[in-house]
């Protein structure tokens, strides 16, 4: 299989997996255990504390375990927006139309509770504009949530920006805006400084640098409100219960602690890769039309439309010849749902159905491109041609 597809998932590093596999198998102590096997599993839970700690510049404190990605948006944007409604501090929340799912999603349960919820929208490219997200900001903005780098088209947002517009605006007020970012696509690509980009929450998910699935980090400022989204025990310093996930947790840490070892090198590597994959497939397909901003982007996405295809079958048939490679549009029903961040980039609908999302990894190579690129010309008119067919 040629796996042109790390945005969805990554493989498992080796070390990651070895990290983990002592908590899987005799290690299995519960770390809220006051004997010997518990203690052994807290301090293991404490070193990754400490590893991903200094990986983000941020404090072990300030560090949270969960389940993933999904969890550590969920609770940073629900955990926030409700303390700080309850602090009374206001009811009014900003995101955009480009979030994941796992935000967009949790922005509307916030509508549903009763928060007000301006969405912002983006350019041609994918960014959002710092104008109109100043002008979104009011008196009883309690939170924003902007990603770090769309998951689809790659486009990274400037957050520090978006930070410091927040912080002027604060100036003299009571209360400052809380800002989460979902930087679940960062890794391994951005060295990520939670002090520099300015946030006071940031969202990771482990398995999209190398690490386990179910397992994720979220990053809350000190002394940032919050209400913890799940109650119970009082694991994870009272704001996460439940009992901790070790054998995830050690592999998170040492996944994000390769991940955040030469992000240049690895960046310029795999985008000389990338810019391959662009230049065959531009100079192959004439008629192909690159989505996304090909500047401030994700060094390992390439999100292209070809005119006429219907991009569910270019991904079959790729499928078929040995390529993993991702769809932009949910085919359900025999009804096209094109992507909801194509459409408020303002693509056509022609052409965001027809998009593809090419996303490569660390261990993707030259000859792998140079494969793709011997396949995906004939593959592109075999869909073209049936749909014409029609
Ligand atoms: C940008 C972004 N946010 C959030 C998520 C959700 O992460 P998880 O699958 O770990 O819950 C994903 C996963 O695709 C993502 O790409």
């Amino acid at each position: 299989m040629i796996y042109l597809d790390h945005a969805a998932t990554s493989p498992l590093r080796l070390a990651a997996r070895e990290a983990m596999l002592p908590y899987l198998d005799g290690r299995f102590g519960n770390p809220s255990g006051l004997y010997a096997a518990g203690r052994e599993a807290q301090a293991a839970v404490d070193r990754a504390r400490a590893t991903v700690a200094e990986c983000l510049n941020a404090r072990p404190a300030e560090v949270l375990f969960t389940s993933g990605g999904t969890e550590s948006i969920n609770s940073a944007m629900l955990g926030i927006a409700y303390a700080l409604r309850r602090a009374g501090a206001g009811n009014h929340v900003v995101t955009t139309a480009i979030e994941h799912h796992a935000g967009l999603h949790v922005a509307q349960h916030l509508e549903e509770l009763g928060f007000d919820v301006t969405t912002i929208g983006c350019d041609h490219s994918g960014r959002v504009q710092l104008e109109e997200f100043r002008a979104a900001l009011r008196p009883e903005t309690v939170l924003a949530s902007v990603m770090f780098a769309n998951n689809e088209v790659g486009t990274v947002q400037p957050i520090a920006e978006l930070a410091e517009v927040i912080r002027e605006y604060s100036q003299g007020r009571e209360h400052r805006i809380a800002l989460h970012s979902d930087a679940v696509q960062a890794p391994e690509w951005f060295q990520l400084d939670v002090k520099a980009l300015g946030v006071d929450a940031l969202s990771l998910s482990a398995h999209k640098f190398g690490g386990p699935k179910g397992a994720g980090v979220l990053y809350l400022r000190r002394g940032v409100p919050f209400r913890p989204l799940l109650h119970g025990g009082g694991q994870e310093m009272q704001k996460r219960a439940g009992t901790e996930n070790v054998a995830g947790i050690a592999g998170t840490a040492v996944a994000l602690a390769i991940a955040s070892t030469d992000v240049d090198g690895r960046s310029a590597k795999v985008r000389a890769l990338r810019e391959r994959l662009r230049e065959g497939i531009c100079a192959a397909i004439p008629d192909a039309e690159l989505n996304g901003c090909q500047t401030n982007c994700l060094p390992n996405n390439l999100n292209v439309s070809f005119e006429g295809i219907e991009s569910d079958a270019l991904v079959a048939r790729l499928d078929a010849r040995g390529i993993a490679a991702s769809s932009g549009s949910a085919c359900s029903n025999s009804t096209w749902e094109p992507s909801h961040v194509l459409m408020a980039m303002g693509v056509p609908i022609r052409r965001a159905v027809a998009s593809i999302r090419f996303s490569l990894g660390e261990s993707t190579t030259a000859a792998e491109i140079d494969e793709v690129l011997a396949i995906l010309p004939g593959e592109v008119a075999g869909v073209a041609a049936s749909l014409a067919a029609r």
